[in-house]
């Protein structure tokens, strides 16, 4: 089943709107540019609409995610202690950019609030598992030892 089918399989109501994100989500691992023009044009709601919408469900993902997720805290103890140098450092070593995917595929960068592990700030979770006291240092070694 295409895109379009998926979308075009529900009502053409706004109430369809959060079920067509979550399916598409779902099968695709992120709804693209061109799947909310398409839901736009459907549903007729404009996609400046559909983007505010976006910025609450925070599972629907707008690009196509990485093989491994690294998420660095940006909460005050972590910046504090650095983890903007962190966020650089990964960037800066392995091409990709905050709140991205890197080119080849292999990872993804994002960013989170708080991970209330304050106390071993900086934090970096990477494919699930928290990394604390991190450092710009020994940043690119933990993730080299796990993405390779
Ligand atoms: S500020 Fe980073 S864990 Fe709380």
């Amino acid at each position: 089943m295409t895109n379009k089918e998926i979308i075009e399989n529900y009502n053409k109501s706004k109430e369809s709107l959060k079920p067509i994100l979550d399916e598409l989500q779902d099968m695709n691992g992120f709804v693209s540019e061109e799947d909310i023009a398409e839901i736009s044009n459907y549903l007729e709601i404009s996609k400046k609409e559909i983007m505010i919408l976006l910025k609450y469900k925070k599972n629907i993902k707008l690009e196509k995610q990485g093989e491994n997720i690294i998420v660095v805290c940006k909460g005050p103890n972590c910046l504090k202690k650095g983890s903007i140098d962190i966020i650089k450092e990964i960037e800066k070593n392995f091409n990709v950019e905050e709140g991205h995917t890197s080119k080849d595929g292999k990872l993804t960068l994002e960013t989170k609030n708080c991970f209330k592990k304050c106390g071993f700030a900086p934090n970096v979770e990477i494919n699930g598992k928290l990394y604390s006291n991190c450092t710009k240092e020994n940043i690119v070694k933990i993730l080299k030892d796990v993405i390779y």
